[in-house]
């Protein structure tokens, strides 16, 4: 909006100039041309995967491209997500783009937005509202189809064998967590051989998963069995294998315990090359171009696709070789 202002009071000046008989050298011209404003609020900087998306982000949206980016971190707060939106609101940016924490409690700020005639455009993980017209679009992964490829591992490795699955779990609510949680879940329903033993928060970082693990072993009568333990990111990965080590585990190889895991960052494939990590299912963090595909579609008046995802792979270690991690950006 501030944009248009800006565009008209420079044409209206180009226009008196022109009148007065000066004529508008072409570099004078380009130096009034207006840079698209674009809010981002992104979740927080809990993961590698995070850290990459955020990185994809600012890549692409750079004065070089046209744009000015307000980039803030929520820190993992939902509140600080909606100051931010509201402050985009305020501050009267062309685009808004959320990178939703959890799914639920959007409408209010989404409202609000639409009313400021600003449209907004969902990242990463999804929105649930009431009525969809609240958004513009929204581009990010199907992080059901992430788990079920995981779980589609499990049913080929162990068949109908008895498996004792322990759940570490993303941030409650988010889609990511929703999406994942939710293939295990009903697989193990379909499996009567599978035992989901315990659901632990691990909200997608090392810490919160290796302490949540500890704090399940410490107050077991006995270590269980376990053959798979199914993490939500590589970064809680990472804390299992941790903390599992402690309590005197096997990880990996023919009877150690199973890691599966998503994202395919670069230190989850090197883990996974070296049998720590099972199966890990990717998660596409290079959402910036997809993004400013969006934004320009929207700025030549056409309709973006309303959810689109991108496309996801997954590994194992007979898979993976070093040139191509090396080739891996996040
Ligand atoms: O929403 C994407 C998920 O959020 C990624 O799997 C995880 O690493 C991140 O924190």
């Amino acid at each position: 909006m501030k944009r248009h202002i800006a565009l008209l009071l420079a044409l209206s000046l180009v226009l008196l100039v022109a009148c007065a008989g000066q004529s508008a050298s072409s570099s004078q011209e380009t130096e009034t041309q207006e840079l698209i404003e674009v809010g981002v609020s992104q979740t927080g900087a809990e993961s590698d995967w995070r850290v990459a998306s955020s990185e994809s982000i600012k890549s692409v949206f750079t004065e070089e491209n046209g744009y000015q980016l307000l980039f803030d971190i929520a820190k993992q707060k939902q509140e600080n997500q909606i100051m931010a939106v509201r402050k985009f609101i305020q501050q009267q940016v062309d685009y808004i783009v959320l990178m939703p924490i959890s799914e639920t409690g959007w409408d209010s700020v989404l409202q609000e937005a639409q009313e400021a005639g600003i449209p907004v455009i969902i990242a990463d993980r999804a929105v649930d509202v009431e009525d969809d017209s609240l958004y513009t679009a929204h581009v990010g992964s199907d992080f059901r189809l992430e788990g079920e490829h995981a779980v589609k591992w499990i049913e080929e490795h162990y068949g109908n064998e008895p498996v004792n699955i322990v759940h570490v779990q993303g941030t409650i609510g988010s889609t990511a967590q929703l999406g994942r949680s939710a293939a295990l879940e009903d697989a193990a329903e379909e499996h009567e051989s599978w035992t989901i033993l315990t659901q632990l928060d691990g909200d997608f970082t090392q810490p919160k998963a290796y302490e949540a693990l500890c704090d399940y072993f410490s107050a077991a009568d006995s270590l269980p069995e376990i053959q798979v333990v199914y993490c939500e990111n590589d970064s809680e990965a990472f804390g299992a294998i941790k903390a599992l080590r402690e309590y005197g585990y096997t990880v990996g190889g023919e009877n150690g315990v199973s890691i599966l895991s998503f994202d395919a960052t670069r230190s989850g494939l090197m883990s996974c090359m070296a049998g720590d990590i099972a199966l890990d299912v990717e998660c596409n963090p290079d959402l910036g171009e997809l993004i400013e595909n969006i934004i320009q579609q929207l700025e030549r008046g056409e309709t973006p696709e309303k959810n689109s995802y991108v496309r996801e792979s997954f590994f194992t270690s007979a898979q993976l070789t070093q040139t191509l991690i090396d080739k891996r950006s996040y």
